[in-house]
């Protein structure tokens, strides 16, 4: 059974699209079966793996309402191994629409149910606030993975989002785990990069990964391309720590496993 990941942080810009893009294709390139579901309505995510949004009446808002299925939504992406289910930013009305829906919070989870055999790893990429869309992904998902930006108030607000974990433990989703914290747009050079990553370990002990993500130009730039770095240049630093982070929860999965 393929595993379901949330990757998910209410701060903005912090690397949650950045990540399920690049940890997908590079998982994918690792010869896993990979679906990314965008659940963000910036659909980030989608462009950012080519997919044309204007094209699109088919997207995670229809299959979340019913309206499509999963075979027809998830479209085939430059890697052979490696879909995604794009979003668009009608799914902002889908905060308010599904309010008035039965088991709103279980939509994603329900949707996403006929296709885990499918896939060895399910990504979901998830919007930055703690609201209805963030909780679907969290009640459909196995755990969280959350990037921490090497930043300022990194770490500040972090506890909104472990409470939020905590009460969909307690009420929807028992199972829910802390899959690990990735810190992200790290720079060597400076001193508070280096202070974030102490105060993240001291926090969060093994939790989070031995890989970093460092600042890096082409990580910023393959979007643009609508590509995930690896294939937009294998060499860059980013492209490289996407493939090591892949190894690692490679690695982590082999150890839960065997
Ligand atoms: N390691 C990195 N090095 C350089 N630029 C990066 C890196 N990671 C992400 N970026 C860039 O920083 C910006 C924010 O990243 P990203 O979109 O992944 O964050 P996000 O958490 O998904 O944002 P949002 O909360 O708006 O969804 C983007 O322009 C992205 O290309
Ligand atoms: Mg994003």
């Amino acid at each position: 059974m393929g595993r379901i990941i949330a990757v998910s942080n209410q701060k903005g810009g912090v690397g949650k699209t950045t990540t399920t893009v690049n940890l997908g294709a590079s998982l994918a390139a690792a010869e896993q079966r990979v679906l990314i579901v965008d659940f963000d309505p910036q659909g980030n995510a989608s462009s950012g793996l080519g997919i044309d949004k204007s094209l699109q009446d088919n997207t995670v808002y229809e299959l979340i309402l019913g309206q499509t299925t999963i075979q027809r939504v998830a479209l085939a992406t430059e890697l052979p191994t490696l879909r995604v289910i794009p979003a668009d930013p009608r799914l902002a009305g889908a905060e308010v629409e599904l309010v008035d829906l039965g088991e709103r919070e279980y939509r994603l989870a329900k949707a996403l149910a006929p296709a885990v055999e499918d896939y060895d790893y399910i990504l979901m990429d998830t919007p930055p606030s703690l609201g209805l869309l963030t909780v679907n992904a969290l009640v459909a998902a196995q755990s969280v993975l959350v990037p921490i930006q090497c930043e300022y108030y990194a770490l500040e607000g972090l506890s909104q989002l472990l409470n939020t974990i905590h009460l969909v433990q307690q009420r929807l989703n028992p199972d829910l785990r802390l899959e690990g914290v990735l810190l992200t747009m790290f720079d060597q050079r400076l001193r508070l990069s280096r202070q974030v990553a102490e105060e993240a370990k001291e926090y969060f002990g093994d939790k989070v990964y031995k890989t970093v993500i460092p600042r890096n130009v082409t990580l910023g730039e393959s979007p643009s391309f609508g590509r995930p770095v690896i294939l937009h240049d294998a060499q860059s630093r980013g492209a490289v720590a996407y493939l090591e982070l892949a190894s690692e929860v490679l690695s982590h999965d082999q150890a839960r496993i065997g």
